[in-house]
């Protein structure tokens, strides 16, 4: 019986597992990395929606770059001159969207050193048991997969609890 129940529990979590997921780490401009010559706009494009909790991870070259968060002016006129952070460090950076807002980065080399800046929306993650489009709706054939795989889950998970009462 008890083997039952801890089945019971794990089948639960890992159904569960995708709903409490705490934010995806998303690798700004995916392999080109914070490089010049990257078209960040396009890379904001193909992965929105941001959600609160997702990271943003900038990998650059050391010394070559750094990662200046800025206002909308700043981000429209490339001028670091007043940062809402700075960093600098090593040749990574992650940072979490934290609040439903707008996050715009620069790099400060140069006039944003080759297109260098970058603009996304962090939004409320939607409620969990909501049939709104997630994030892993983008790639359809995955989350077809994976909604098949949850619905096994949840089949198995209720069946178990019926056998078991
Ligand atoms: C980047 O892509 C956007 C949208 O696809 C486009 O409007 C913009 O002109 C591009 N920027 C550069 C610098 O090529
Ligand atoms: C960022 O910080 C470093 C070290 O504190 C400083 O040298 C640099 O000028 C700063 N850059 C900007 C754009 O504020
Ligand atoms: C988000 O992070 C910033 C910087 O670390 C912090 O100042 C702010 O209070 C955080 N906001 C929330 C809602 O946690």
């Amino acid at each position: 019986m008890e083997k039952f129940l801890l089945l019971v529990l794990f089948l639960l979590i890992n159904a569960m597992g995708p709903l409490m997921a705490s934010g995806n780490k998303l690798t700004v401009g995916d392999q080109h990395g914070w490089n010049p010559n990257v078209n960040y706009t396009e890379w904001e494009k193909k992965h929105k929606p941001f959600y609160v909790g997702d990271w943003l991870v900038f990998y650059y070259q050391a010394g070559q770059a750094d990662v200046i968060r800025v206002d909308e002016v700043g981000y429209n006129k490339c001028d670091a001159s007043n940062p809402i952070s700075n960093y600098s460090k090593g040749r990574s950076y992650a940072f979490e969207l934290n609040e439903t807002k707008d996050y715009y980065f620069i790099c400060s080399y140069g006039y944003c050193y080759g297109g260098m800046k970058l603009h996304v929306k962090a939004q409320k993650l939607p409620p969990p048991p909501s049939s709104s489009p997630s994030k892993s709706s983008k790639s359809g054939a995955f989350s077809a997969v994976g909604s098949r795989l949850n619905g096994l889950i949840g089949g198995l998970v209720g069946s178990v609890i019926l056998w078991v009462v």
